[in-house]
């Protein structure tokens, strides 16, 4: 049987933390019990505030959309992953394609920003995908072997329990375009099987979960493709109505 999916939601850089009181105020009670794993990644400034608005409801998770690696010191702007966990964050993003590609971040980097979450009990959810060129070029397997290389052959069998990977093939964040239920069945196929191979026998199988133009009418067809564990979602994740409908499709 099928683990439960995981519906993640990543606000990116929008809801205050008033927005955010009044987006619980609305999800919860249409949301009444969540059929899967339920995490949101509000920005750092609003996660107190979404905690608060969401308390009582303890299976909801948060998580936080970036790290540094350093735990603290004169990084002027950085959050660490200790300052994260202490504010209740228990997930971080890593590797978004807008941290690639809007702020320049490398493999390497991805890397050791893996470590410094799990070095504190943070579970990463690595992103990784490919864009529209190195799709056209045939290029896209080979894009997120190489993204994904960077990573997981560094990680023992105990991190790689709490790992997720989640797919988001880059032309199809924020842009309508959704690849189609086949084609990131394909991706995901070969994603659990390069995860597979690069974490080594006696590793859990990290879930994948699918990114980019998620919305109500597309996240059941998603969600029935084998190796789909679950979708990230961002435009549609703003509106409480849309991602209650988005958490009611497994
Ligand atoms: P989108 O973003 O759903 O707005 O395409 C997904 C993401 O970037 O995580």
């Amino acid at each position: 049987m099928m683990a439960r999916p995981i519906y993640a939601a990543n606000w990116k850089m929008n809801v205050t933390p008033a927005e955010a009181e009044r987006y619980f105020a609305e999800f919860l009670p249409l949301v009444p019990r969540a059929g899967g794993r339920l995490i949101f990644f509000p920005p750092a400034l609003s996660l107190a505030a979404a905690r608060a608005a969401a308390s009582g409801r303890e299976e909801i998770e948060f998580g936080v959309q970036n790290i540094f690696w350093e735990p603290h010191g004169a990084f002027t702007g950085e959050i660490s992953a200790p300052m994260a966990a202490a504010a209740g964050a228990g997930v971080v993003l890593v590797g978004h394609s807008e941290r690639r590609h809007v702020f320049g971040e490398t493999d390497e980097e991805t890397a050791r920003k893996v470590h410094a979450a799990l070095a504190t009990g943070l579970a990463p959810l690595l992103c990784v995908g490919e864009t529209i060129d190195e799709r056209r070029a045939g290029l896209a397997e080979a894009v997120v072997e190489r993204q994904l290389a960077a990573v997981l052959p560094t990680l023992d069998a105990r991190s790689a329990r709490d790992l997720m990977i989640a797919y988001e093939p880059v032309w199809a964040i924020g842009t309508g375009e959704t690849a189609t239920p086949v084609d990131a069945g394909q991706m995901h196929g070969a994603i659990g099987r390069l995860a597979a191979r690069m974490l080594g026998a006696g590793a859990p199988t990290p879930p994948v979960l699918y990114g980019g133009s998620v919305k109500p009418d597309n996240a059941a067809d998603l969600l029935r493709q084998p190796g789909i564990g679950g979708l990230l979602v961002g435009g549609a994740s703003l509106d409480p109505r849309s991602f209650a409908r988005i958490c009611a499709a497994g």
